[in-house]
């Protein structure tokens, strides 16, 4: 998630001179409304947990519509809360794809769970129903009675087969997570054409999100973690502040309401310090405001890449997008076959990167990273492999103009055309 090259933070919608920055493969777009919204923190008395975080919370919550939104340090925090809220240990296994970022599968290796993962949709990297009934199907029963939560991954702001996903969680007497970091204000119709927000938690116990700066809002670093569910929102904020309880009605030990002792509190489980600050949130609070003006932006970039895309559809695939989902999406990953092309994915990377095109890959199946291999031995799933050779992620920020996107395009053209393929 590092090495991107880091650009002044004041780009404006306007930039111009495409080809003569750098375009990374994603940034945060700050205005001075941004920069306002921290200095009056600054000034202000509160630096760490004080009126903005919870003001940010309820503004997540106006968004994604679920009944509670905890605010964490990361999007990594916000799923080791959450598989630590569902009582996830040791002995413990819970499911996960094997395409997104390694913290979803982590947050669970934290508590001392196993993993299992599963294939994807070669086509989307997404987790799909049929994906986790095979591996179900290839599972003992010893290890089926003891997966205890599976994981869902939004991946870049697309939606799962979560209602399906949740369908079989059900019947297994799973809980169920959703990875929503990259799928901020995306909405979907579920089967009864009910229109969802992806954190409503309508089909999952919990859903996390990420405000890392290459994500659809930034908050410098920055997570939450929504859910419907009374009891996990009160052990969610415990483990966010140590396990540390402040309120006299809910003390174990000191239950004296007749004498209070004013210094009291009682550390009640092993938690963390995942807070939030002030400062973060006054971001975060500020970059929600815009965030409608952020999706109509990355939705018409993606539309203006989609159609400049299709001069080049031989060989380069845009992101599949589902009818009943209106994605906004935090990466633009095309696929490409590079064999067909017959050009090398790294001289590809190289040759726009000398463009001043960024790129990353997103993402190396988790499986493969030497931690799991060592410990679950060589895993290869056949949807994963074959998206993770192919995928390969364009720019896509609000900072960009339609010209950047013109330029992207042109650049992956004169590729194309250098090998002699044409761009039929
Ligand atoms: C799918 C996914 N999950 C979790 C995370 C972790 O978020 P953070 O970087 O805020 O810890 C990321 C970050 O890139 C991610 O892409």
């Amino acid at each position: 998630m590092v090495g991107w090259p880091l650009i002044p933070a004041n780009v404006k919608d306007d930039m111009t001179g495409c080809g003569e920055k750098f375009l990374p493969y994603g940034r945060q777009y700050l205005d001075e409304d941004d920069i306002e919204a921290v200095t009056n923190v600054l000034r202000g008395d509160w630096l760490t947990t004080g009126p903005m975080v919870q003001k940010f919370e309820h503004k997540l919550q106006d968004v994604v519509k679920s009944d509670y939104v905890v605010s964490c340090s990361s999007g990594t925090a916000a799923l080791h809360m959450a598989y630590m809220a569902l009582g996830v240990g040791a002995g413990d296994y819970v499911i996960v794809p094997s395409i997104s970022f390694v913290a979803t599968a982590n947050g669970a290796a934290y508590c001392g769970a196993d993993i299992l993962f599963t294939d994807v949709d070669p086509a989307s990297g997404l987790m799909r129903a049929k994906d986790v009934l095979d591996l179900i199907k290839d599972l003992s029963q010893d290890i089926l009675d003891k997966v205890k939560v599976i994981t869902a991954v939004n991946l870049t702001g697309e939606i799962a087969e979560i209602v399906e996903i949740h369908d079989i969680a059900k019947r297994y007497g799973w809980k169920m997570i959703i990875d929503s970091c990259h799928a901020l204000g995306t909405s979907f119709h579920d089967k009864n054409g009910i229109l969802r927000n992806v954190g409503d938690c309508h089909f999952a116990d919990m859903e996390v999100f990420s405000f890392h700066p290459v994500k659809t809002i930034a908050m410098g670093e920055g997570g939450a973690v929504t859910t419907n569910d009374k009891a996990l929102y009160d052990k969610l904020c415990l483990l966010r502040n140590h396990g540390i309880e402040r309120e006299a009605d809910r003390f174990i030990l000191n239950c004296d309401v007749a004498k209070p002792q004013p210094w009291y509190y009682e550390m009640q489980i092993l938690g963390y310090n995942y807070r939030q600050s002030d400062i973060h949130c006054a971001l975060g609070v500020s970059q929600l405001e815009k965030l409608p003006k952020f999706i109509a932006k990355r939705q018409k970039l993606v539309t203006q890449y989609n159609s400049l895309l299709t001069g080049l559809s031989a060989h380069i695939t845009p992101p599949k997008s589902g009818t009943e989902c209106s994605a906004v999406r935090h990466l633009y990953a095309v696929l490409i076959d590079f064999k067909k092309l017959g050009i090398d994915r790294v001289d590809f990377v190289s040759k726009l990167s000398a463009k001043n095109v960024g790129t990353q890959v997103h993402y190396i199946p988790i499986y493969a990273h030497p931690f799991y291999e060592v410990k679950y031995g060589s895993i290869k799933r056949a949807g994963a492999e074959k998206y993770y050779a192919e995928t390969l992620s364009l720019p896509l920020h609000v900072s960009m103009t339609e010209d950047d996107v013109v330029y992207v395009v042109d650049q992956i053209s004169k590729i194309v055309k250098d090998r002699g393929e044409g761009d039929g």
